[in-house]
């Protein structure tokens, strides 16, 4: 008798207004709760009422079925019509339109290429209707989801005339999953890939992922992680592999896996895996056969060579490009591709690990196959809360690169801080590197700008595992979303993305919108302030990153350790890399350097990244460095309480389970970030001698409760 009753009432309260019913997040971005205001609904219903959808391949059945249940969720039932004449909206590929192809320019298809879309409000006043078009299946499989977006986040129909295409080739979700279930540096859970289950069992959450993929245009996914196990290339393995890459077809994600160099000896029982012998080469050649059997549009491979103790053709005196390349060789055929990792550094201890991969990688310019793209981390060091771009952006002007970010919070506070790392990503995206003189940006350079044969992509390092939420953090999925909407546009505004995403995700009524797209827009500063202010970087605590250890100091290699990256003594702070000290800024273009390497014109925020400088240095501020850092560390930590404040606010437009979550987060989040603090400026105090300046609270503890502080079962630290 009761449950009608529930769900009456339920569905009433959904009408009505924000669902007063707990959330628990797995929904993502892709909700599909009614629109709310009435004149909206109104004009949507208007064009909506019938809609034409073609018959066709899987990938048009997957658009149709996104379309059908985010209509019906947010404006109510359609229903499909047979006839395009009859439809307020009409959806087909340009070559099924009929007579209505008429109302696509030339130049409309070919700008929009083979995965863009066109939205056209078309037909005369009361006979209006609107086309969703494309050349292919694809196109109209992200013009579905870019439909859905608008009036997820109200935007008003009227004359719509949207080309969309994505600026970038292969956008890229990297995941660092293990086979047997654990993700390094994940801390969302275990890997969403569950390798026992399949082929057999197709998690319907795999569908679930594939779609919030498609939704924001990201087209691969690397299954395994970076440190590869050589088990993913087992029969065993590829069956499963093929599982997934069937799975996710019809929402246009191909599948591509990381591969371990000395597979060929480890897997395949030879003595070498020399990519210039011929016996490797062949044992390569039949291996990518054998992927391709299983699965026919298999994306290519992930390789971390000659890192961090991963083999690679340096092992066998050759260089990055004679391994690449004879991989590539091997995928060409197919048309697969190598993504080939700068994050390197190899067994000797470099002057200064920030210069590595340049040295590197600058030599082999121009001698990379097309198919292979060099897959180069945002900054130089590791992902760190703030670091300058990476020299090697507008460095390779002939050889194919892809950006590697990292969604998941390895250094910005695993799954319990809340940092949107949009504007981290334009940060970077928007640097101007000067290589090719002024706005050679870097998202300039990773679009093909300059070099338009060559191919292009982005790729993140996926925050995803089997949390019911996915990311561990109700806004780390923000992180997932954004990197999506970059590497289809990288010009777009982390604040743009903020406002859909927060609109999608929780509601479109402003007095919520605004508020937290603020908070949202500053909480990666506030990270930095209260972890690594003013150019300080690799400060964690060691293995696990989780926690401050300025103090660590013994490592099996100094550059793993933090003394050596902040360089702290009686004298001052920072690392030197003018040409006083590494001579880093020689990397950069003279406009970049000269920025950098003048104290004038050096931002403070990458001061110390930069300069070595006396702990009473006169900041921009008038004040001494040794107060402006003490300042940053108190600032950083009081901008989480008055976060908790913020967020206390807005309880009302909340649901109740997503609101308790995110308000034991951040209480979690501000005991850490006054544990960075304490710990740090402490710290540094018996360097700087100095007073933490009077008006600042004393830290709770002395510095030895810091450094005594153990976290055992700290996550992320899979191995495979
Ligand atoms: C970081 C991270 C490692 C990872 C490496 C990489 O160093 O801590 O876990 O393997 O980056 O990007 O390869």
């Amino acid at each position: 008798m009761k449950r009608p009753f529930i769900a009456l009432f339920a569905i009433a309260v959904c009408w009505l207004g924000q669902p007063v019913f707990a959330e628990n997040g797995y929904d993502l971005w892709l909700r599909y709760y009614p629109v709310k205001d009435r004149v909206l609904r109104a004009q949507y219903r208007s064009y909506l009422r019938e809609i034409y959808f073609p018959v066709g391949s899987d990938r048009l059945k997957a658009a149709q079925t996104e379309l059908t249940r985010g209509l019906s969720g947010l404006i109510g039932p359609v229903s499909q019509s047979g006839s395009a004449a009859q439809s307020g909206l009409v959806v087909a590929t340009i070559d099924k339109l009929g007579a209505l192809q008429r109302s696509v320019p030339q130049d409309a298809a070919k700008e929009i290429g083979t995965e863009g879309f066109m939205l056209k409000t078309i037909g005369q006043a009361g006979h209006r209707k609107i086309l969703l078009t494309a050349n292919t299946d694809k196109g109209i499989l992200y013009g579905t989801f870019y439909f859905l977006r608008l009036l997820q986040t109200n935007r008003k129909l009227g004359a719509l005339d949207i080309r969309e295409h994505p600026k970038t080739m292969f956008r890229i979700l990297d995941h660092w999953d293990n086979p047997n279930r654990t993700v390094e540096r994940g801390y969302a859970g275990f890997s969403i890939w569950n390798w026992h289950k399949l082929p057999g069992y197709i998690d319907p959450r795999y569908l679930d992922y594939a779609r919030a993929n498609a939704s924001v245009g990201i087209n691969g996914s690397v299954l395994n992680n970076v440190n590869a196990s050589v088990q993913m290339l087992t029969p065993a393995y590829l069956i499963k592999a093929k599982a997934l890459a069937d799975a996710f077809r019809p929402y246009g994600i191909r599948i591509y896996l990381s591969v371990k160099f000395s597979s060929p000896v480890e897997l395949g029982g030879l003595n070498t895996a020399d990519p210039l012998d011929p016996v490797v080469m062949k044992w390569w050649k039949n291996k990518v056969n054998e992927i391709y059997g299983y699965i026919p549009d298999f994306g290519g491979f992930l390789v971390k060579a000659n890192s961090e103790g991963q083999p690679g053709p340096q092992t066998y005196g050759r260089s990055h490009a004679d391994g690449a390349n004879m991989l590539a060789d091997a995928l060409a055929p197919h048309k697969g591709i190598v993504m080939w990792r700068a994050f390197v550094y190899d067994d000797k201890v470099p002057d200064d690990r920030a210069k590595q991969a340049y040295n590197e990688f600058k030599p082999l310019d121009g001698l990379f196959k097309d198919n292979v793209i060099i897959q180069v981390k945002n900054g130089p060091i590791d992902f760190q809360p703030r670091e300058p771009f990476h020299p090697l952006f507008g460095a390779l002007p002939h050889t194919p690169v892809m950006m590697e970010v990292q969604l998941t919070q390895e250094y910005l506070g695993f799954s319990t801080h809340l940092v949107y790392e949009a504007p981290l990503f334009n940060e970077c995206l928007n640097s101007d590197t000067y290589m090719m003189g002024k706005n050679s940006t870097v998202s300039a350079i990773l679009e093909g700008k300059y070099n338009p044969r060559l191919i292009t992509g982005m790729a993140g390092v996926a925050n995803i595992g089997t949390d019911i939420n996915w990311c561990g953090h109700p806004f780390a999925q923000a992180n997932w979303y954004s990197f999506g909407r970059l590497s289809w546009d990288p010009q777009q505004s982390a604040s743009d993305i903020a406002d859909d995403w927060l609109r999608m995700t929780f509601t479109n009524d402003l007095r919520f919108v605004e508020p937290m797209k603020q908070e949202m827009l500053r909480s990666r500063e506030n990270t930095v302030n209260y972890m690594t202010p003013l150019g300080l970087h690799h400060i964690m605590s060691a293995n696990g990153h989780y926690g401050p250890g300025p103090w660590t100091d013994n490592m099996a290699r100094a550059d793993w350790t933090a003394v050596y990256y902040h360089k702290a003594d009686t004298g001052g702070i920072g690392f030197d890399r003018t040409r006083s000290g590494s001579n880093t800024l020689a990397q950069y273009s003279p406009q970049v350097r000269a920025r950098f390497e003048n104290l004038e014109t050096c931002p403070d925020e990458y001061l110390l990244w930069f300069h070595h400088l006396s702990w009473r240095y006169k900041m921009r501020s008038g004040k001494t460095l040794w107060q402006e850092m003490v300042g940053h560390y108190y600032a950083g930590a009081d901008s989480v309480k008055q976060l908790q404040r913020r967020w206390d606010t807005l309880q009302s437009y909340v649901d109740s389970e997503r609101f308790l979550a995110v308000k034991q987060l951040l209480a979690i989040q501000y005991e850490e970030a006054v544990r960075w603090r304490d710990a740090c400026v402490l710290y540094f105090q018996t360097f700087s001698q100095m007073p933490i300046p009077p008006g600042y609270e004393k830290p709770e503890h002395d510095l030895n409760y810091y450094k005594s502080l153990k976290f055992p079962g700290v996550p992320g630290q899979g191995i495979n």
